[in-house]
This record gives structure tokens, C-alpha cells and sequence, in this order.
């Protein structure tokens, strides 16, 4: 088990909500606006069946052909800007469907489809540019416990004399040292393949799942410069600005394909009208503006591509749920008693269901009992044991979201306290809105 120091928790850093930032660089929505079209419907062209690998499986052969695919498309908006295929207009695709006047396909059961659609394209004008219709996207495989470091071709800032196509300058710098992500990311009581049922995973017509409300914004986040605004990962606006963003979402993809494998019945997606016929725009690898629907992406294998079954996060620890005290006036929790520091740690979680999303992003400090005074470092803080950042996008629609605090170190630190109070603090960029929110579990693995 972790070595417990007395700052160990402060890396308790979280928070499954929807974790991005405002974009202050572009204001204006029409700066991520498309270029015009007529859409006409999607074709699906005949397309060879392949295996989309990890990044940790590819050649030598293959990494350099990867970097080709990316460079090919750096190249070309900086050769013609107004190519819809090029690097930035791929990148405003996103920004653009983020709360842009394209509307927000995250936070509901838009999200796996349209970005299933979004990297389909993407690895269509990959393939183009290189010309080579062999070419499939690789996915960042964080489910495994193994390969929780930024991999390693993405982080090289210079290749030999070249530039790294894969690498991004605005990244934090634990991804930048090549650090883990931290397990507070991935506790059993938030593991998205425990869910009951598409819904639960891949949310529904109001609201994200567990999967885009977990590890995928936790790792947004985490990727991200921070500062406000974030800068790329952490910021929907600019995310699609750093390579990674595409091998991340290429393991979203994939676990939504692993779940459904896993239980085809329970797990089925939404069979509604509603869902199935929701339509999209992108322009394709002949600069051709099509609508596709829904409907089309729910099997990967006629748009070329599919992956091997299998994914790390395991769906057989079924964690142990208390409800926790919770007062709605004060915003606080009532912690149970502490558990002494001799017992055999088990994971322990601090789960707050239903967090009604600030309107604008916020950072809060996580306290046992009162916060210290303002001004004062609050990190340094002796009872100081985590911190939350909430991010929304530009139009914010009303979200609600769960938290998860890794409470292991908490319990051992608190030792003698029993009673103590989880306060949560408006922390430096935030706009101090409380947070609110209807109940709070501990659970133990
Ligand atoms: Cu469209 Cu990971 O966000």
C-alpha cells in the first residue's frame, strides 16, 4: 500500500464532473466557427476491417508513420488554413460542438457517438494525407494500470532534427515528466464498467455518464496546463489542439465498445428514435461537408476499424457504500469516525452524488473541519486534503455531475477526529459559488 506521509493526500487532486475550463482565447464563437457547406448525407465507403492497437503495441514502422499523419496535417493549415481537413480546423471541430453555436454534444448520450463520428473523420484524412488506407488511430490504454503515464512518442518535445508532430507544449507537468496518473482517478466505486446500463455509462438525453463524468474529464484535466483559463486538455475549446486528445478519446471509444461487448443485453445503447436519428456535420477526407447519424456509428466495424476484447478496468470489485451526513445549508459532510492507522488500508472513497455543476467553472479547497484563513496558502494547510476543479464549457447548460475525494490518507490523518467535517473551500480562480449538492457515500473497496 501507499507510503503514507503527511502531504500524501494533497494529491488527492479530482473530480469526475465535467472538467473543463472556459476558453478566454476565443471569446468569440465564430472564431472556432466551420467553413461553410451543403451537407449531403454520409456514404459509407468500403473500408477494410482493422485492428485500432494501443500506443504501447505500435513499430517503430508505425510510430514514424504516425508522426508523418500528424505532421501532414500540422503542414496543411499552415498551407492552406482554409482546408477543413487541416490541423486547426480539425481542432475547431470540437471547440465548435463544445458550447460553441454548434451546440454541446457533451453531457448527454451524444457524447460517445459524435466523438466515435469526429475521430472516424479524423482517421479518414489521416489515412488521405498519408495515402495509406492501412493507417487506424492508436488509443492511450490508461485502463491498464501499466500505461498511466503520458506515452512516451508524445511527449518527446524534438525528434532527432524534427519537431514531435505528437508532442504539445501546454501540458502540466506531471504529464510532462512522464508521472502516473494518480489511482484517486480510477476508484472501484466510480469504475464506469460497473455500470448497470448504457445510460449509466454513456449517459442519457439530460446527462453524462460515468465514463465521460470519471476518467475522461479527470484526465482532461489532468493532462492540461493549469491556470484560467486551462490551457488544451483541460479546456474543451483547445483540446482537440493536442495530439493526446485524440489517443485518449481513441480509449473512451474503445471502453464504450468493451461494455457493450461485456453484456450485450444489459448493456445495449438507446434504441429511441430520438438518439439513433440525432445527426451531425463534418466534412470528410474529400473536403465533402456529409450529415451522419447516430445510427451509423453504432457499429464500429463498417467504418474500418474495431478493437481487440479486453480492457483492464476490471468490473469485479463491488465496493461497499455508506451513506454519509449531509447538511444542505451549510454545505458540509459529517465524516464518520476515523479508522487507526494499523488497520489494513483498504481504498476508501468519498463520493458526492448530484453535484449541481457551477455555471462557471470553479476550484474549490477540501478541508477536515474549518478552512484556514483567506490569503493563506491553503494547500499548506494541516488539514488540508484535496482539491476539486470544476470546469464547464462556454454556453453552460444546467449539469449535474459526481465527485470523488480518495479518502484513504484522510481516514489515517484523522485519526482521533471523529465527527470532523468535510468543508469545501472557494479555492483561488473560482467564482465562489457554493456547491450543492443532495448526498454523500464513503465506500470501500
Ligand atoms: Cu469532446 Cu474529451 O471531450
Amino acid at each position: 500500500m501507499e507510503q503514507f506521509t503527511r502531504r500524501g493526500f494533497g494529491r488527492t487532486i479530482l473530480a469526475g464532473a465535467a472538467a473543463y475550463s472556459i476558453n478566454e482565447r476565443l471569446t468569440a464563437q465564430e472564431d472556432c466557427a466551420p467553413p461553410a457547406g451543403t451537407p449531403v448525407d454520409f456514404v459509407l465507403p468500403k473500408l477494410q476491417n482493422l485492428v485500432r492497437k494501443s500506443v504501447a503495441e505500435l513499430t517503430t514502422n508505425e510510430v514514424t508513420r504516425l508522426r508523418l499523419a500528424y505532421q501532414k496535417l500540422r503542414d496543411l493549415t499552415i498551407s492552406d488554413p482554409s482546408d477543413p481537413r487541416g490541423w486547426m480546423q480539425q481542432a475547431h471541430v470540437h471547440c465548435w460542438m463544445c458550447g460553441g453555436s454548434g451546440g454541446d454534444i457533451h453531457g448527454s448520450w451524444t457524447f460517445l457517438p459524435w466523438h466515435r463520428a469526429y475521430l472516424y473523420f479524423h482517421e479518414r484524412i489521416l489515412c488521405k494525407l498519408l495515402n495509406d488506407n492501412s493507417f487506424r488511430l492508436p488509443y492511450w490504454s490508461w485502463d491498464d494500470g501499466n500505461y498511466r503515464s503520458v506515452p512516451a512518442i508524445y511527449r518527446t518535445a524534438p525528434v532527432g532534427s524534427s519537431a514531435n508532430s505528437l508532442y504539445d507544449p501546454k501540458r502540466s507537468s506531471d504529464a510532462v515528466a512522464g508521472k502516473s496518473l494518480p489511482a484517486s482517478i480510477f476508484p472501484a466505486a466510480q469504475n464506469p464498467m460497473n455500470s448497470a446500463n448504457f445510460a449509466a455509462f454513456g449517459g442519457g438525453k439530460d446527462g453524462g455518464g460515468s465514463l465521460e463524468f470519471g476518467p475522461h474529464g479527470a484526465i482532461h484535466m489532468w493532462a492540461g496546463t493549469p491556470g484560467n483559463p486551462y490551457a488544451d486538455m483541460g479546456n474543451l475549446s483547445l483540446a482537440a489542439q493536442d495530439p493526446l486528445f485524440y489517443a485518449h478519446h481513441c480509449n473512451i471509444d474503445r471502453l464504450w465498445a468493451e461494455f457493450l461487448r461485456r453484456n450485450p443485453v444489459s448493456h445495449a445503447n438507446p434504441t429511441d428514435e430520438e438518439f439513433l436519428t440525432r445527426s451531425f456535420t463534418f466534412f470528410d477526407e474529400n473536403k465533402k461537408l456529409v450529415t451522419i447519424k447516430v445510427q451509423d456509428v453504432l457499429d464500429p466495424v463498417p467504418l474500418g476499424f474495431s478493437y481487440r476484447p479486453g480492457a483492464k478496468l476490471s468490473s469485479n470489485k463491488r465496493p461497499k457504500w455508506t451513506k454519509l451526513k449531509y447538511d444542505s445549508t451549510t454545505h458540509l459532510i459529517q465524516l464518520p469516525a476515523p479508522i487507526a492507522p494499523s488497520v489494513v488500508v483498504t481504498p476508501r472513497s468519498i463520493v458526492v452524488k448530484d453535484v449541481q455543476l457551477p455555471v462557471t467553472s470553479g476550484s474549490y479547497n477540501v478541508f477536515v473541519g474549518d478552512p484556514p484563513a483567506a490569503g493563506a496558502d491553503q494547500s499548506q494547510a494541516a488539514n488540508y486534503v484535496g482539491y476539486i476543479g470544476i470546469i464547464v464549457g462556454e454556453h453552460h447548460h444546467e449539469q449535474k455531475g459526481s465527485i470523488v475525494l480518495n479518502a484513504t490518507d484522510l481516514f489515517l490523518q484523522t485519526a482521533g477526529a471523529a465527527g470532523a467535517l468535510l468543508t469545501f473551500a472557494a479555492a483561488g480562480t473560482s467564482n465562489g459559488q457554493p456547491l450543492e449538492f443532495s448526498t454523500a457515500y464513503l465506500t470501500e473497496e
